[in-house]
């Protein structure tokens, strides 16, 4: 199951122009607060975003990267408090993987977009912006932006072919990994 489930999740830019049901958003929201943080300090913040207003503020502030939100009906703002822990970046990130997660076990599509030590198209930080547009205050890294909806564009599933054994090693670096089970 979790396989198939993992060769279907594709990053898709365009979504149907359909509400995600509050139901499967909160099966999102449960899954991603289950999410492993070093010492288990939580330090990672989510902010559900459905208002078309603040989507569409969302999609500037990475410009072509990030335009894709204005057409999602949803996206999670995945925040972290950098005073409270050490591992933020890794913890943000493992959150991030886990909505996408869920969000494809719930029929639906996503994508992320990265946040993080990024520049809006004037130059600005990326990061600058999102705390701007959804008041978030200045410790806080806005590490990414999961956008999320029904599937409004073919992609294709992965397959067996697509996987890139070289960079699997067995035992030492170079080793590889199929030549030597
Ligand atoms: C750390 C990270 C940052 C990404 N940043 C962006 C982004 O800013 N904008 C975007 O459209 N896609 C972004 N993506 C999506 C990748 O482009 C996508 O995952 C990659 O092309 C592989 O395609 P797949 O997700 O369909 O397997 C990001 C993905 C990751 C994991």
């Amino acid at each position: 199951m979790l396989q198939k489930l993992l060769f279907n999740r594709r990053s898709v830019r365009k979504y149907q122009d359909k509400k995600v049901e509050r139901p499967k958003i909160e099966a999102v929201v449960k899954a991603a607060l289950t999410a492993p943080t070093g010492k288990n300090l939580k330090p990672v913040e989510i902010i559900v975003v459905e208002d078309e207003q603040t989507l569409k503020l969302l999609a500037q502030v990475r410009g072509a990267a990030s335009k894709q939100i204005a057409g999602a009906p949803l996206a999670f703002v995945v925040i972290a408090d950098t005073r409270e822990s050490s591992t933020w970046l890794s913890d943000t990130a493992i959150t991030a993987i886990i909505i996408q997660l869920l969000a494809e076990d719930n029929g639906l599509k996503s994508c992320w977009v990265h946040v993080e030590n990024r520049k809006a198209e004037d130059g600005t930080s990326s990061e600058a912006k999102v705390r701007k547009a959804l008041g978030i205050a200045e410790y806080y890294t806005a590490h990414c932006i999961v956008a999320v909806g029904y599937q409004g564009e073919e992609k294709c599933a992965y397959t067996e072919e697509d996987l890139d054994y070289s960079k699997v090693h067995k035992e030492r670096f170079g080793n590889s990994f199929i030549q030597n089970t």
